[in-house]
């Protein structure tokens, strides 16, 4: 029976029963428990470079903390320097004590878990070594035989470490025994269509589509894999969502950091290979696809091809109605000198290659005929800023025409991705008092308000992904492909641009891109 009690007091049950709500969706989020998951053996080539210690390391170690990883699970470092077990857990005590801000009081129950064998990436006797280790250690352990082989290395020796991982057996599985092995790259995938469709087919001659994971970062993070549950789990954004109701689209990823120590990759790729094959539109296909029928991997990635298969082909002839290309020059950022990337070391004093680009794509399908989509990313920017813009058009006939002088402000939504997590939309209100004036104000959400449970980074929610083999966050074969395809003559221009040193334009380090970005940069990010 429906009772009418006190408003105020159904209020607060209502906030309460809204509270515990919340508090068991944030229960039912957490992490699976470790016993939930199938026990495997974690390979990882590279294990002495950057990225395992920065990243993969200290990810594996936060789950390990809360109880993440499957209770039982190894960690087999491979690399060319001759380490004992013991060596390598200590150098990688020593490199987590140096990042800091980990609690490294589980590390000695951790570091059990941690072995090293010596191997020369090209040799396939070393394989055959790791093979025979991994057997005894699967029946010491009881890890079932599962295998995940995770190459941070460079992208160049990806073919090498899958062929000779394929020749000495590692990559079969056994499906009656149910045993996976699972490989794992990273970006580049390739330098370009017929370079990403060589690693293929060397990847395709050893795996199956089904064991390799491609990692694309920018997916897992937290407020990107909210794009799809915005869209598809509220009923008040889709039927706006389209060329009806939206002026245009902007994607922004500024960084504030220069090329750093990685002047020899960055030098072969350049912001478009760097940060537009993959990031940028990953965030373009999640902002435009079309509703997949299921949350599930294949239907997806489905979708995502739909958008990239629908991308307008760049007009190379008119290409600076499209395109700005810029390299940083010597600047300040936070009030200090900031060197131009030409003077980066190991950048050559004539290098051409672009540091920001910002470009203006189309989708030629039904729902988004003729907007734009502005995408923006560069290095050396004022401010490290990664967001989406949602940017709605003016409302279709103004009533208010005649009684206020200014103009209506446009709705905006946008989804902020970096540094604030947020979602926040602008509309206008009446400004209170007696006069009758609008003004625009602003709803924001923080991604984290109310939630009080463990936090998960990228490569902690990329590592566990692979181990329960859910492709859902990372790339298909297919969305590669057409992305370089797209991308084939925008690399051209740049290609033309370091033929001739023209096209590129010069922008101080620590400014929002050269001048001539400066029109759309201004829809993009707010003038601070
Ligand atoms: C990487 C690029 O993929 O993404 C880097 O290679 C870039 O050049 C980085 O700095 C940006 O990632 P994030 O998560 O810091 O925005």
């Amino acid at each position: 029976m429906a009772t009418h009690n006190n408003p105020a007091t159904s209020r607060q049950e209502e906030e309460v029963a809204v509270q515990a709500k919340a508090q068991a969706v944030a229960g039912a989020c957490q992490l699976p428990s470790g016993a939930d998951l199938a026990p495997c053996t974690i390979v990882i080539f590279g294990a002495s470079g950057d990225l395992a210690t920065r990243k993969l390391i200290p990810a594996l170690y936060n789950l390990f903390a809360n109880h993440g990883l499957p209770t039982s699970f190894n960690i087999v470092g491979c690399g060319r320097t001759n380490l004992s077990h013991d060596a390598f857990r200590d150098n990688l005590q020593a490199a987590l004590h140096r990042e800091g801000g980990i609690d490294l009081s589980h590390w000695p129950e951790f570091a059990a878990h941690l072995y090293f064998i010596p191997l020369h990436y090209d040799v396939l006797t070393d394989y055959q070594e790791l093979h025979r280790f991994l057997t005894k250690l699967d029946s010491a352990t009881k890890t079932g035989a599962n295998r995940l082989f995770y190459l941070a290395v460079p992208p160049t020796l990806y073919p090498t470490i899958a062929e000779l991982l394929g020749q000495s057996g590692l990559s079969r599985e056994q499906e009656q025994e149910k045993r996976w092995a699972r490989i794992v790259v990273e970006k580049p995938f390739g330098r370009d269509a017929a370079s990403a469709d060589a690693l293929e087919r060397t990847l395709h001659s050893n795996f199956e589509e089904h064991q390799i994971f491609r990692i694309d970062h920018y997916l897992a993070k937290e407020t990107v894999q909210n794009i799809l549950m915005l869209r598809f789990a509220n009923a008040i954004f889709e039927p706006l969502w389209n060329r009806g109701y939206i002026d245009y689209v902007g994607i922004v990823a500024a960084e504030k950091l220069g090329v750093e120590h990685r002047a020899g990759y960055y030098e072969q790729a350049g912001v478009i290979r760097d940060m537009f094959q993959n990031h940028m539109l990953q965030l373009l296909a999640l902002t435009a696809l079309e509703p997949p029928s299921h949350f599930e991997a294949e239907r997806v990635q489905d979708e995502k091809a739909k958008v990239f298969r629908s991308l307008k082909p760049f007009d190379v002839e008119r290409w600076s109605e499209n395109l700005v290309l810029g390299q940083y020059a010597p600047g300040s950022i936070d009030g200090g000198a900031a060197p131009g990337y030409r003077e980066e070391p190991g950048v050559g004093p004539h290098s051409s290659t672009p540091t920001f680009a910002v470009m203006r794509t189309f989708i030629d399908n039904w729902r988004w005929r003729g907007v734009p989509f502005y995408l923006a990313s560069g290095k050396r920017l004022a401010r490290k800023e990664t967001r989406i813009v949602i940017q709605f058009k003016q409302v279709p006939h103004s009533m208010f025409r005649n009684v206020f002088e200014e103009d209506i402000v446009a709705n905006r939504l946008i989804l902020g991705i970096y540094p604030e997590e947020e979602i926040s939309l602008t509309f206008q209100t009446k400004t209170p008092g007696a006069k009758d004036c609008l003004r625009p104000v602003t709803m924001e959400f923080k991604y984290y308000q109310g939630y009080r449970g463990p936090t998960l980074a990228a490569y902690e929610k990329v590592l566990l992904d692979c181990i329960q083999g859910d492709h859902l966050l990372f790339w298909r074969q297919d969305g590669v492909a057409l992305t370089w395809s797209f991308l084939s003559s925008i690399l051209e221009v740049c290609e033309v641009c370091s033929m001739t040193n023209q096209r590129l334009h010069p922008y101080p380090a620590g400014s929002l891109g050269p001048a001539a970005a400066q029109p759309w940069m201004r829809l993009l990010m707010d003038e601070r």
